[in-house]
């Protein structure tokens, strides 16, 4: 989960999110390198003393810096075409999740299983456990077992929401009107939050996701104790 000035990425929890953990880190070295190129270059033109009367015919170096920067682009765009695909590939889901957002809160249901439904609200603060995380856990959490394909549906039922949470690689907005999909696979057992992404409302703040990660037996064994 994300703590006080933490500035990177949260450590990923689903092959996606490290595929996008990695794109990042590859897309910022060659920002980090263009940044102290073009550094270099505009520091060196206040302090030269060079002076051109001929400054007019220069193809060579205008073709070099008009090329280079095309080429430069092209290491970024073709990963990151990559991923957008890799993103919405869905192979064979196990589960489905459906999602939908309210104001100001989240319900799901499990239509796979007698039709588990639940509503999941933020804790308010003055009723937190010393456990519980302010602003960031919910009464109903989400059971998912790990190292399966999960299909998760998003709607919404008033205005747009967003069903994110950063450390699965997972943001789809919920829309009223509409049924949006993407999948997920969490690689390890654990607590993994989110919040909201879109700006829904006053209390958007307030619409905090949270899934619990377990093993297939112990979900099995949820969803038959499930009342
Ligand atoms: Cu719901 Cu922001």
């Amino acid at each position: 989960m994300a703590t006080w000035s933490n500035l990177n990425l949260q450590n990923g929890a689903s092959p996606l999110m490290e595929q996008i953990i990695f794109f990042h880190d590859h897309t910022l070295i060659i920002l980090i390198m263009i940044t102290i190129l073009v550094s270099y270059l505009m520091i060196n033109l206040f302090f030269n003393k060079y002076i051109n009367r001929f400054l007019l015919e220069g193809q060579m170096i205008e073709l070099i810096w008009t090329i280079l920067p095309a080429f430069t682009l092209i290491f970024i765009a073709l990963p990151s075409l990559r991923l957008l695909y890799l993103l919405d590939e869905l192979n064979n889901p196990l589960i489905t999740l459906k999602s939908i957002g309210h104001q100001w809160y989240w319900s799901y249901e499990y239509s796979d299983f007698n039709n588990i439904e639940f509503d999941s609200y933020m804790i308010p603060s003055n009723e937190m456990k010393n456990n519980e995380f302010r602003l960031l856990d919910v009464d109903n959490r989400i059971i998912l077992p790990m190292n399966n394909q999960i299909r998760i549906m998003v709607t919404a039922t008033d205005v747009i929401h967003s069903w994110t949470i950063p450390s699965l690689g997972i943001k789809v907005d919920a829309n009223p009107g509409r049924l949006n999909q993407t999948n997920f696979f969490i690689n390890r057992p654990g607590i993994f939050f989110g919040q909201c992404s879109e700006i829904c409302g006053a209390n958007h703040s307030f619409m905090p996701i949270v899934v619990e990660s377990i093993s297939i037996k112990n979900f099995i064994n949820w969803i038959n104790n499930y009342s």
